[in-house]
C-alpha cells in the first residue's frame, strides 16, 4: 500500500549531557547502499553527522551491536575512540576487516563530503 521509507532511531543520554554546538536536524535523508557487508548494516553518511553531534574528538564511541562495523568505522574516521560489540562471528569478522583495512583518518574528507561521497570513499576499499 505504501512505500516504506524511514526508519526509526532513539537517541538516549544519561544525566545532563553538554548540547551539541550544531543541532543536527531530526530527519536524516540517506541513499541505500546495498547491505552488502550486513543485512541491516547502517549507511556512514548517517553515522557520521550523529557521531560529530554527540561526541568529541578522542571521546568513545560504543557500538553494543557493531554488525559489520559502521559504527567504529564512522568513528575512527572522525578521530573518536571507539567499541564494538557483536555476537555473530562472521560479522565480526566482517567488521574488523573494515578496520583493518582503513588507512589514515579521513575526518576532513567526512566533514565536507556529500553523504554519498562519503559512503563511496568510505566503503570502496572494503568490498
Ligand atoms: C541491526 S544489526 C547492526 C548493524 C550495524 N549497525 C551495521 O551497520 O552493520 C545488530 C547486530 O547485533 C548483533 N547482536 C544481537 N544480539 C547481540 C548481543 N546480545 N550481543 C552482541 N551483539 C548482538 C547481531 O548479530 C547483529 O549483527
Amino acid at each position: 500500500m505504501v512505500r516504506y521509507q524511514h526508519e526509526a532511531a532513539y537517541l538516549l543520554a544519561k544525566g545532563d549531557p553538554q548540547e551539541p554546538r550544531n543541532p543536527i536536524s531530526d530527519v536524516i535523508p540517506w541513499r541505500y547502499t546495498g547491505n552488502k557487508l550486513h543485512p541491516t548494516q547502517k549507511p556512514l553518511s548517517v553515522l557520521v553527522p550523529l557521531i560529530e553531534s554527540f561526541s568529541s574528538p578522542g571521546g568513545l564511541v560504543l557500538d553494543p551491536f557493531a554488525g559489520s562495523g559502521s559504527t567504529p568505522v564512522a568513528a575512527r574516521a572522525l578521530g573518536r575512540r571507539y567499541l564494538g560489540i557483536e555476537l555473530d562471528a562472521a560479522h565480526h569478522a566482517t567488521a574488523e576487516r573494515r578496520l583493518q583495512q582503513a588507512g589514515p583518518s579521513p575526518a576532513a574528507i567526512a566533514r565536507h563530503s556529500a553523504p554519498s561521497m562519503l559512503d563511496d570513499f568510505l566503503c570502496a576499499s572494503r568490498r
